[in-house]
This record gives structure tokens, C-alpha cells and sequence, in this order.
């Protein structure tokens, strides 16, 4: 599929694809790993695919191109979601020149084990294919240590790898031609599952970026959709997102035995609307909800509250691991609270407390605690305490 002039998308659309990472991240709606093909005077390929599709990958490049022509491979990022087909497709032009980052170099070799003729390039480098130049830009930790973006002058078009995608399936590859609800809230998802981490690099590679006034046709990332219509709106939505994002809402994420903490979430959030009738409350069950989903309303909340009821003196697993999930995204300027039941010991709100405050979260108290199931004074307690809630995160 021709993108530009002599630009061509060479990579594989995943429909089925419903876990990445292992089993860390849901993908509804698949992926795609894009791969880029530059046939200019010489003729260059920007990262390859996932391996389970490798020799899809280059009988479908062979369509466009005689592999044993291409002058140089571009590897932007060595995780085997691009660099999986690599090992391929190197058997078949084993001298061909690799261009990466340092660490790329490294990324690479413990990976494949291979002593490729590696070239690995700095911020503005450039590899000259004719009438037109890749310049490389490193993006450590966009996300990994070896990410880079490169850019193709004349065509004016980004190759930013991981940054600015999605994981979203479709057949017309371009943001102008799928659904724009379906796209921002995938490209939500994936920024908060996988670069709230590093949202300070991000805000500082995007001012680095646009201090280089390099014009900007085209966006290219390697999963889902190409920016081709108005491309900078990503980049609009990335310092937004990378700069303490919050919307009016408060996210409500619970797991209960008997029920007793799920009604505390209920009447807690009826507390909040009482209040503030503005606000969006968004309850989910983390036993039963999808995790990457529910970060990603975490991330959209400018306040959270977890609930538990205690076992064994601690909060069910299903709890714990939306905690570590938390923790280990390291959110900031955010508010949050805690609310559990319990029959004897009770020690799960504080405990959900102090993890929230180890997080970086702002937490005004120790939590709501409930004996047994509420009771009425009870259910009425935890509306009260939605109040303050409403009020503490307003
Ligand atoms: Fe899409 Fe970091 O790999």
C-alpha cells in the first residue's frame, strides 16, 4: 500500500490478536505492526513485524520488491513486535547494513544473537537515500532504552515507531478514514498503559522534536492507524496527555466477596453525584473488568478511590494486582481513597491507603471502614463519605 511517493506499508494487520505483552495488555480491536518501505534511489526498510507472520511478511514484501535490492534496514526499535521477521529476513541479505540506536545494537543482539553489520546512529544523523535523507532522532524510553523516531525529508513524514500508535485493526490504515471515537480511545489506552511512565520524557521529546521545525506531513507509527490528517493533533493529544491529564471524573475500582464492598462503591458513589452533578463516576468490578481498560479511565480520572474487603489480615488478589498495576505506572497529581468491609481484623483500607500514598498518590484519610455488610446507617455513612469525597477531589 503506497502511503506517499515512494513509501509503501510492507506490515501485517493482527486481527486476532487479544493480548500483547505476553498476557499484560488487552487489544480488543487487534493490531498491526507497520513496516515501511522507502524505495528511493537506494532503498531502505523501516522495522519489520512480529514473528508468527515473518514469512508472510516477506512474501508480501517481495510483492514490491526484489529483497536482495534493499540497501538498508532501519531498526527504530528492537521489541519483537517489529524486529521479529529480522532473523528472516537477515538470512536473506545477511550484509546488508542495520541502522539503530547503541542500545538498539545491544536490544538486538540479546535478543537474536547475531552480529549483523550494525551501524548505530545519534540524534541527527542522516543516511542519504538519493534525492532524500533519513534523519535519526533517539527516543530513549519512548519506550524502551533503544527506541528512535526517523524522518524522511522532502515527504516531510515521521516514522515514530511505538509513539503516536495504537492497537487497532483495520483495513484503511489511515486516521482519516476509521472511526475517530474507536481511534482517540485506543490511542488513549495505549498511552496509558504503556507510556504514563514516562510522560516526562515524552513532553520533553515532543518540545525537542518540535524545536528541530522539521514540517510534518505524515505520521507513521508502527501499531494502527497512519496520521495523515492533520498528524499534529497526536502530537497535541501527547502533551496533553504527558502534562497531568485529568478529566471531571472520579473512577471507582473495587472487588467484593458478599457484596457488602460492592454497595459501599454504589452508595460512595451516589455520595459523589449528590454533590457534584458534573462529575463522571465510573464504577468497575476489578474481578470482573478488563485491566488495561480500567487504566485507562484511571489515567483519564483526576481522582480514584480502591475497595476491598479483608482476607487473610490483607485485600482480595484481584485488588493487589491493580494496586502493583498502579504503582508501577507511577501516575502523579492525582487524588485517591479507600473503602472495604470486613468481619473481624479489617486491616484492608489502610493497607490500600498506604499503597496509594506509596504510588504518588494524594490521600486526605485512611479510608472508609465497614462491619459486616451496611446496614442502613451504614450505606448512609458512605454516602457521606462520597460527599467528602466529592468535595476533597473537586
Ligand atoms: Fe510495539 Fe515496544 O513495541
Amino acid at each position: 500500500m503506497q502511503i506517499k511517493n515512494n513509501v509503501y506499508w510492507v506490515g501485517k494487520i493482527d486481527w486476532e490478536l487479544r493480548k500483547f505483552h505476553g498476557n499484560e495488555l488487552s487489544t480488543h480491536r487487534g493490531s498491526t505492526y507497520n513496516s515501511y518501505l522507502v524505495k528511493e534511489e537506494k532503498i531502505a526498510l523501516i522495522d519489520t513485524v512480529w514473528s508468527p507472520f515473518k514469512k508472510e511478511f516477506i512474501r508480501n514484501l517481495e510483492k514490491h520488491v526484489d529483497v536482495q535490492k534493499i540497501d538498508y534496514v532501519i531498526a527504530n526499535h528492537a521489541e519483537s513486535d517489529h524486529s521479529g521477521a529480522l532473523p528472516e529476513l537477515m538470512s536473506y541479505i545477511p550484509d546488508v547494513p542495520v541502522y539503530c540506536t547503541a542500545n538498539g545494537v545491544k536490544s538486538l543482539k540479546g535478543h537474536y544473537h547475531e552480529d549483523w553489520d550494525f551501524h548505530p546512529v545519534k540524534t541527527g544523523d542522516r543516511l542519504s537515500l538519493g534525492d532524500k535523507d533519513l534523519v535519526f532522532i533517539e527516543a530513549p524510553m519512548l519506550h524502551w532504552p533503544d527506541s528512535m523516531f526517523c524522518y524522511l525529508t522532502k515527504d516531510n513524514m515521521l516514522f515514530s515507531n511505538d509513539a503516536f500508535g495504537q492497537h487497532y485493526a483495520s483495513e484503511y490504515m489511515f486516521n482519516d478514514l476509521v472511526n475517530q471515537a474507536d481511534l482517540y480511545s485506543e490511542a488513549l489506552k495505549y498511552y496509558a498503559n504503556i507510556l504514563t511512565p514516562f510522560s516526562a520524557l515524552v513532553d520533553k521529546k515532543i518540545k525537542e522534536i518540535l524545536g528541530l521545525k522539521l514540517p510534518v506531513d505524515i505520521i507513521c507509527p508502527s501499531h494502527g492507524m497512519i496520521w495523515r490528517k492533520n498528524p499534529l493533533q497526536i502530537v497535541e493529544l501527547y502533551q496533553k496527555w504527558a502534562n497531568l491529564y485529568k478529566e471531571n471524573q472520579i473512577t471507582i475500582l473495587y472487588d467484593t466477596m458478599w457484596d457488602g464492598t460492592r454497595v459501599m462503591a454504589e452508595h460512595i458513589a451516589k455520595g459523589i453525584i449528590d454533590v457534584d452533578k458534573a462529575v463522571q463516576v465510573k464504577l468497575f468490578n476489578v474481578g470482573k473488568s478488563d485491566k488495561n481498560d480500567a487504566i485507562a479511565e484511571v489515567f483519564k480520572s483526576k481522582g480514584i478511590l480502591i475497595g476491598s474487603p479483608t482476607i487473610n489480615r490483607g485485600v482480595l488478589t484481584a485488588v493487589a494486582s491493580m494496586l502493583e498495576e498502579i504503582k508501577g505506572l507511577g501516575f502523579k497529581g492525582k487524588k485517591a481513597a479507600s473503602f472495604g468491609c470486613y468481619g473481624w481484623s479489617g486491616e484492608s483500607v489502610k493497607q490500600i491507603s498506604d499503597h496509594l500514598k506509596n504510588a504518588g498518590f494524594t490521600v486526605f484519610d485512611d479510608g472508609l471502614k465497614v462491619l459486616w455488610n451496611p446496614d442502613d446507617q451504614a450505606r448512609q455513612q458512605c454516602v457521606e463519605y462520597g460527599k467528602k469525597i466529592a468535595k476533597q477531589f473537586s
